[in-house]
């Protein structure tokens, strides 16, 4: 438990250096800052003359006086007095070391997202930000200024101009405005699929049999269709064997993942699988002028899909994870990843899901990404993860229940030690404020520091349409990624099995019936061949005695040897026709099919 200390002004950190700093300008209470908060947390009542620095003051100034590059997030706050000359600041160098962004709704936790971003561009970063409810594509427009701001910078004496930040906007699947981000149901792979299906263990691990088996067949899973036709296929009649040799599946089991695939196709997920598919290196690049490029992942068409766009933002990081090479440690990060809304991530995830999760984050931290979690509570961040997270910016918590009391002092006990009433001041900073405390450019945790926000530059609410159409069109990705593309996959391939297996087995028929015909008229043939000779011999027989007995008389007609013949052809060219009219409605019904 963090016990709040009072805080001594003449304590070890009170020096005579603090004391020679120019007195700090105290601008006063920002309007959102509750008064009664400003009194109960920080400094007591009893604090220092108005010329005299409270040495939570003089820490945190040390604590973020860093040498490298950094990102700026505001000022120093003891008693609701924001002290400019305290910048609270977190190290470029450390923003691979992850972070959490918190706070209730409301508090200021996207706007802290946006001039983190707005910032990082500046510095060369590139930045990814998905964007539910839209506002963050204001990003791409003149920020328009307002009292809040007004009163904020002069609060924590800052200069603000209007800036816009030029952005890529995505899409998942093309639906809302960006380019399209798929993925390949192969690529995407079991466990996120289980996810995104709400399946079970036991559904979750046939899946991945599953998986398997397409693989080493070379069936390629490209939508959702080609995972459907796999699964259709091993339910079948034909595919039986191939189920059980897969073993573990029951029928049932692949009944009901066939019923979920269907169900998440009809709600529109078929539109995010299928190619080409996305690379999240294309997250990674820089414009000519220096600055980083802004990919802002449009979700407001989606925003009832959650478990869909947070499983695919998982897709997203993994798939950087994958494809990004090992790096040492580095001045700044190669990407920093904004996970907004995480809670949904988590919700209800399996075992090898969360176990996903946590490898990912803590191995991707070698690659130069930094992953941010942006949620309302910390508890909603699984522990094992959490403790991935080396920055915190924890905005206003609510603590009306007994539960959020409960996760109120367990929050409070994950920082360093402090003299602010860390509980007091977890539920009570404005609106723009947070309690922030960051890893040092030698990866020590840097003294908390109640932080008021600066603001960010470019605009606070979602970018006209015509700003998202234009910058669109104009993308250099469009023709990469526009059109869906389809090639020979697992559906296809099995379509053209079946329809070979059935064509087969017709012709199998088709040969055995043409067999039986021709036996036939063999049969028939000798049987006439034998009627024939059997006939001629009679009439020779007869012609000789004729002949004998009516020596010198007219010649008679040998009709029956003719008549033999004739039916001979008419036998022969019978089964060609029989076999003819068979195959013809063979080729009718597979061309049908
Ligand atoms: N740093 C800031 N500068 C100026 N205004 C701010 C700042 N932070 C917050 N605000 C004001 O507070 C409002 C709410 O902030 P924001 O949208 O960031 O909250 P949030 O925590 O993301 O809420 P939600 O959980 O509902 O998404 C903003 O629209 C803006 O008016
Ligand atoms: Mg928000």
């Amino acid at each position: 438990m963090n016990t709040p200390e009072v805080p001594s002004q003449d304590g070890p950190t009170e020096s005579v250096v603090e004391l020679r700093r120019s007195p700090v300008p105290r601008v006063g209470f920002d309007d959102e800052a509750p008064a009664a908060a400003a009194e109960s947390a920080g400094a007591p009542a009893q604090a220092a003359p108005a010329t005299e620095e409270p040495g939570l003051i003089t820490q945190i100034r040390e604590g973020y006086a860093f040498s490298g590059s950094a990102l700026h997030f505001g000022a120093a706050v003891v008693d609701g007095v924001a002290y400019p000359d305290a910048p609270v600041r977190i190290p470029l160098s450390m923003m691979n070391r992850h972070g959490l962004v918190a706070g209730a709704t409301g508090t200021g936790k996207t706007k802290t997202l946006q001039l983190m971003a707005e910032q990082l561009i500046e510095q060369g970063v590139p930045v990814f930000l998905a964007d539910i409810k839209g506002d963050l594509s204001g990003m791409a427009s003149p920020g328009e200024s307002n009292s809040f701001i007004e009163k904020r910078i002069a609060d924590i004496g800052l200069t603000w101009q209007p800036r816009a930040y030029p952005a890529e906007f995505f899409s998942l699947g093309g639906q809302g405005k960006g380019i399209p981000i798929r993925a390949s149901v192969s690529q995407f792979g079991p466990i996120l699929m289980s996810k995104v299906l709400g399946l079970n263990q036991t559904q979750e691990s046939s899946l991945t049999l599953i998986f398997h088996y397409a693989d080493s067949k070379g069936l390629w899973l490209d939508t959702l269709d080609d995972l459907r036709s796999v699964i259709q296929f091993l339910t079948s009649d034909a595919g039986k064997p191939e189920l059980k040799e897969i073993g573990g599946i029951s029928t049932a089991t692949a009944g009901v993942i066939l019923r979920e695939l269907t169900a998440f196709g009809a709600k529109g997920a078929d539109a995010f699988f299928g190619l080409p598919e996305f690379d999240s290196a294309d997250f990674i690049r820089t414009r000519p002028d220096g600055t980083g490029v802004l990919s802002l992942l449009e979700l407001p068409a989606v925003q009832n899909q959650p478990e869909v766009f947070s499983t695919f933002l998982m897709w997203l990081l993994a798939d950087l994870f994958a494809t990004l090479p090992e790096e040492g440690d580095l001045d700044k990060p190669k990407l920093v990843f904004f996970f907004d809304e995480a809670h949904l991530l988590f919700n209800g995830a399996s075992k090898e899901f969360l176990n996903a999760i946590q490898q990912t984050v803590r191995l991707i931290r070698s690659k130069g990404v930094g992953v941010f979690f942006v949620t309302q509570s910390p508890k909603d961040v699984p522990a094992d993860v959490l403790a991935q997270l080396g920055n915190r910016v924890q905005h206003a918590l609510r603590a009306f229940t007994p539960d959020d009391q409960k996760a109120l002092r367990a929050a409070a006990r994950t920082y360093p030690h402090t003299e602010y009433d860390i509980e007091t001041l977890l539920t009570s900073t404005g609106i723009g404020e947070a309690v922030i405390t960051v890893l040092s450019e030698k990866g020590a945790p840097t003294p908390v520091a109640w932080t008021r926000m600066r603001s960010p530059q470019s605009l606070m609410d979602p970018s006209p349409d015509a700003v998202l159409d234009a910058t669109i069109d104009a993308s250099p990705l469009k023709s990469k990624y526009w059109e869906p593309l389809e090639r020979e996959s697992a559906y296809e391939m099995l379509e053209a099995e079946a329809a070979k297996r059935t064509a087969e087995e017709e012709q199998a028929r088709i040969e055995a019936e043409n067999q039986r015909i021709r036996e036939a008229a063999a049969k028939q043939e000798e049987k006439e061949r034998l009627a024939a000779e059997k006939a001629a011999e009679r009439e020779r027989i007869a012609a000789e005695k004729e002949a004998a007995r009516r020596a010198k008389e007219d010649p008679g007609l040998v009709g029956s040897v003719v008549k033999s013949g004739a039916f001979r052809s008419m036998l022969r060219s019978a089964g060609t026709v029989i076999g003819r009219e068979i195959t013809r409605s063979i080729l009718g019904n597979s061309r049908r099919r």
